[in-house]
């Protein structure tokens, strides 16, 4: 099977871009990082990407007076990289229907929470404070939704007595770390795919509506 060619857009530290790097450097990934691409000049995740000797996208949203002609920016550099998959990795931009359709069932997006649970932000205090036993993060398939689309895979974590707002989010974004790699380790061997009908499919089974459910041994 062809090495499949992915593209990461961030905005900021790129941990998870980081652990894309790590997973494909090992041989866990069968692909090759084309680009990243940053709306921000500033991200460090570009750094880890220079490191990588990965190129470099920078298109500013503040160059754009719409989202409609940032995103075909966007849009027009990306395909330059013929990308397989689109990994969204702490983007920080709501993207266009136009922009999701164009990479339907080839863009994974990556939120700290166990989705449907908590969309948008400071999920790790609102977990908290509603009292919850378990959170988490999710990988997903993105659709027009914010934060909305099929679930592809989850990391559940137990909450403790004595977890803190910085405690929590630590302990989830090291499960981030793992699911994120795996997810597209299974995309690009071609083991996890979104349907037509938008049910999500590991090895040919359609997983159900919460995706995998990653348990940390
Ligand atoms: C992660 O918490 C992810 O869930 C969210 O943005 C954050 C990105 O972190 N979508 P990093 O830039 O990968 O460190």
């Amino acid at each position: 099977m062809a090495e499949k060619s992915i593209v990461v857009l961030i905005s900021g530290s790129g941990s998870n871009l980081q652990a894309i790097i790590d997973a494909i450097a090992s041989g866990q990934i069968n692909g090759r990082i084309a680009a990243v691409l940053s709306n921000k000049a500033d991200a460090y995740g570009l750094i880890r990407a220079r490191t990588a000797g990965i190129p470099e996208i920078i298109i500013s949203h503040k160059d754009y007076d719409s989202r409609e002609s940032f995103d075909a920016a966007m849009i027009k550099a990306i395909d330059a990289y013929q990308p397989d998959l689109i990994v969204l990795a702490g983007f920080m931009r709501i993207l266009t229907a136009d922009f999701v359709r164009h990479y339907r069932g080839r863009m994974f997006n990556i939120h700290p929470s166990l989705l449907p649970k908590y969309k948008g932000l400071h999920t790790h205090q609102r977990a908290l404070e509603a009292g919850d036993s378990q959170h988490g993060c999710t990988v997903h398939f993105v659709t027009e939704e914010l934060d909305g689309g099929p679930l592809a895979l989850q990391a559940p974590i137990d909450i403790l007595a004595t977890d803190t707002i910085e405690s929590l989010q630590q302990r989830v974004h090291s499960a981030e770390h793992k699911i994120y790699p795996l997810a597209v380790e299974w995309f690009c061997a071609e083991r996890l795919t979104l349907s037509v009908s938008g049910s999500v499919q590991l090895d040919g089974t359609t997983l159900a509506p919460e995706g995998y459910q990653f348990t940390q041994e």
